[in-house]
Order: C-alpha cells, then structure tokens, then sequence
C-alpha cells in the first residue's frame, strides 16, 4: 500500500448518541499493562508514547477500563495525555473485579459501580466521563439494576453517554428501556461473525457497535487474508480492518498494540479499500472454516 499521509481521518467519522463525533479508528488502550493485563507495562516510557502517537495521528476515541492493570491504564491516559486536547473521547468501563493477573470476577452491584466511576474520574482526571460502558452484564446481579445505576450516574452529571459490552441484543433492548445507549463493544471481526445480528441491530437503531479482538483468524482466514493483503502491499492485520470499516458505518474499531510501529501501520490502514470481491471472500470465511 502506498500511503503518504498516516491519518485516522481516512476511516471517516462516527457520532455517539448524537453529542459526539470521532474518527471511525479508535484505540484499545487494553494492552499497556502488565502480562495478563495486570499491573505497570514493562516499558513506561514507551506507553506513553504509544498514546501521544495515536492522539497525533488523529486518533480521538480511547478505550480503557478500570479493571485494566487495575487502575494503571486510566493512570496512564491520563499521564500521557492530560490536559486532554478538545475533541478527544475516552470511553471506559466497569463490572469486573481483578483478584490477579488474567482473573477477572464480575461485580456489577450499584455499590461497585458507584464506586468504579467514582475512581475512574480521579483517576482520568475528568469531571464527567464521555462514554461509561458496563463492561458486562455480572450474571447474579439485576441488569435493570446496573444500567439503572449507570443510568442516575448519567442525570447527576458524572457519565455523559451510557454504553454496553459483552452483550446480546435482549439486553440493549432492556437497557433502552432505562437509559439511551450509544454504542456496544462485543468480540467481532470478518471471522468470528457470532455477533453479526447485533451488529445488524446497532446499525439499525444508530449506536455504535465497537469490536474488540478484530482479528480473529484461523488457518483458512490466513490464506484468503494475506493473498487480499499482497494485493495491496498491505500486511494482514490491514485488511482486516478494512473489511470491519466497509461492514458498517456503525463500526468503530479499536486495535490495540504496545508497539508504535504497530499502531502505525493500524491507522496507515484506514487507507486501504477492499473491493467488493475481497469484501465477499473475506465475508464467507466463516462458512469456509465451518466445512473444512
Ligand atoms: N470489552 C471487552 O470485554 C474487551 C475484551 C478485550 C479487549 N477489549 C478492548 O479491545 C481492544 C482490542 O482488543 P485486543 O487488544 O484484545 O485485541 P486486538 O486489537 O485484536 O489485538 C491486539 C494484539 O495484536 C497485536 N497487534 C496489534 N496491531 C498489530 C499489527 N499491526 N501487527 C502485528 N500485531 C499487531 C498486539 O501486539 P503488539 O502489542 O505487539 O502490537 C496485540 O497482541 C483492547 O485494547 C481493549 O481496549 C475489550
């Protein structure tokens, strides 16, 4: 691919609920943390100018959460990035507790998530957060309960749009009912398609559909990938975000990376435009997996 200018404006832009506006390539902020995402990156330094990379770059939507390190990722965007240049959204989360690394033990209690955002805020150093999002519905908690916490959170100023992760299209249903949402964050991408209805309805219903791990490739995924990547000069991790900017306007992916080379060359792919025929083969992998 022959890219001159590395811009995030290339993947268009996207409003969440109507007040905000980003670019349509954000960032997962997720992978500047220890090994299983548990306490301080090994290299500080080079964390912190990852971020500064991707705000230069034109990235304006960061995805963080509290259950991140804990703590030290918001602890990081802030430090990296604050006083925060105007336009500039960080949507995190709450719900999880994390006993050590790669555990994570639900808590989406009233209590909990009162004091999550209460946290997060300090720690951002936000009066209010952009987008709040209950990283997941916590299985011995009501739903109607956290959504309705979040949702009173939002009236008394603290969370400016609500938002969901990890969720069916039933639970967005019952959210609505209480509190507008604006976007969801659900794994997705061209070859892990379980969540194509929900994709569907956010498209349908103007909220933002976020996926996290946007490349999920196996064997079969591989090949048609980097024959579709030689044919642009562009590597793999390219074209699979291609295919998820052409899925729906909705989408608002977020790639994360520890590398700034690697974050390059993410926000150089908001240049690339796969055909229609790359588009469909890249689209019936799954299928192609499902018969092997
Ligand atoms: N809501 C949820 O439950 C949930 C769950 C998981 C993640 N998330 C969010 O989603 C974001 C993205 O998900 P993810 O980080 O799990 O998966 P991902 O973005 O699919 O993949 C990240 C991995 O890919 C590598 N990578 C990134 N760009 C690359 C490139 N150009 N070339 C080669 N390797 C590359 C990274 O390694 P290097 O560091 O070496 O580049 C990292 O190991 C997270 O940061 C987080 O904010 C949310």
């Amino acid at each position: 691919m022959n890219v001159r200018e590395i811009s995030a404006n290339f993947a268009g832009m996207i409003e969440l609920g109507g007040e905000l506006s980003v670019n349509r390539l954000g960032f997962g902020a997720m992978r500047l943390t220890g090994e299983g995402i548990w306490g301080p990156p090994k290299d500080r330094q080079a964390a912190l100018a990852v971020l500064r990379r991707a705000v230069e770059l034109g990235v304006n939507f960061i995805d963080t959460a509290d259950s991140y390190g804990p703590n030290v990722n918001e602890e990081l965007i802030a430090e990296a990035l604050h006083p925060y240049p105007a336009g500039l959204v960080i949507a995190t989360k709450g719900g999880w507790n994390r006993p050590g690394p790669n555990q994570w033990t639900h808590d989406a209690t009233p209590a909990h998530l009162r004091n999550a955002v209460e946290g997060s805020l300090k720690r951002l150093r936000l009066e209010r957060i952009d987008v709040y999002q209950l990283h997941t519905p916590d299985p011995v908690v009501s739903f109607e309960d956290s959504v309705g916490t979040l949702a009173r959170l939002n009236e008394h100023g603290k969370i400016r749009l609500v938002a969901l992760s990890n969720v069916t299209q039933e639970h967005i249903e019952r959210a609505r009912k209480i509190v507008p949402i604006v976007s969801v964050q659900n794994r997705y991408s061209f070859a892990d398609r379980e969540w194509d209805y929900v994709v569907d309805y956010c498209e349908r219903n103007g909220i933002a559909f976020i996926p996290w791990f946007p490349l999920g490739a196996g064997r079969v995924a591989g090949q048609i990938l980097d024959q579709i990547a030689r044919a642009h000069q562009a590597t793999p991790h390219q074209v699979a975000l291609a295919w998820l900017l052409k899925r729906s306007p909705m989408l608002l992916p977020i790639p994360g990376t520890s590398s700034v080379n690697h974050l390059e060359e993410n926000v150089a792919g908001t240049s690339l435009r796969l055909t229609a025929r790359e588009y469909e083969a890249l689209s019936r992998v799954p299928q192609l997996a499902a018969t092997r």
